[in-house]
């Protein structure tokens, strides 16, 4: 039965895949900030033991080595999903702030120290995926709008990040997606965003399921194609 870790897994998109995979006969991590108010994700156990919920702040470095002792065995999905839009105001002039490094440390070193901990776990098992939940407000070619300096740096930070973990773990087999799930409608999209969380994760787990090391580290749209720096 393949396995998923999943951060974030309480609502929004991380929601959305747990769902999913959960009805796809899948096992899932489900790793989330308070698992006592998780009562959306409580409500998709199936109650055969396939969904664990487990306690995980990502604004903690020690967090992933802690979920370590309660995540065993070979991980086909490691999606670091959990994520922050970052300090309000963020526009310039009040940018350079501590919650821009509260951002960093959820959106960008996280994710680091989740593949450091679990790439090995990916490795020993079929799918062998790393997935970060990226933006395409982190491409830098792609900013026409400005501002929002702690998500775009954070998650421009998270690609290049991406991009060395596909380099360095190509010989252990494991498969680095970076990927841009859409503007979708969740908390942090809004109302007005241009898909559903179904259909972006619909998309995102297509994209995944044709994983191949030609894919590696390379920054996905959830139409397929390949995003800019
Ligand atoms: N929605 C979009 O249009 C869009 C577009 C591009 C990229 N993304 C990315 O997609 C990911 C999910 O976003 P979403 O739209 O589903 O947002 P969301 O509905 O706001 O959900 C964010 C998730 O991240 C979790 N999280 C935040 N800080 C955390 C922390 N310190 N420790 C553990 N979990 C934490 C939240 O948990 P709590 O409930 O405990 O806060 C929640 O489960 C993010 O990385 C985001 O940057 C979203």
């Amino acid at each position: 039965m393949p396995h998923a870790l999943i951060t974030g897994a309480n609502r929004g998109l991380g929601l959305e895949h747990v769902r999913t995979l959960l009805g796809r006969g899948w096992t899932i991590s489900a790793a989330v900030r308070n698992p006592g108010s998780a009562t959306d994700l409580k409500a998709f156990d199936p109650g055969d033991g396939r969904l664990r919920i487990l306690r995980y702040d990502a604004s903690d470095l020690k967090a992933a080595q802690a979920l370590r002792s309660e995540v065993k065995g070979p991980l086909d999905i490691l999606f670091a999903n959990a994520g922050v839009i970052g300090p309000d105001p963020h526009n310039l002039g009040a940018a350079a702030s501590e919650g821009f490094v509260d951002a960093f440390r959820i959106n960008t070193l996280a994710p680091l120290a989740l593949a450091e901990t679990f790439a090995s776990q990916v490795a020993d098992s079929q799918l062998r995926v790393i997935a970060l939940q990226s933006s395409r407000m982190g491409s830098i070619a792609d900013n026409d709008g400005g501002g929002r300096y702690a998500y775009r740096a954070s998650k421009a930070a998270l690609n290049a990040i991406g991009k060395s973990l596909s380099i360095d773990l190509r010989d252990k087999g494991v498969i680095v997606l970076i990927l841009h799930p859409g503007w979708v409608r969740t908390d942090m999209g809004g109302p007005n965003g241009l898909v559903t969380p179904g259909e972006a994760v619909s998309a995102q787990l297509d994209i995944i399921a044709r994983a191949n090391p030609a894919m590696s580290g390379r920054f996905f749209h959830i139409n397929g194609e390949d995003l800019p720096w």
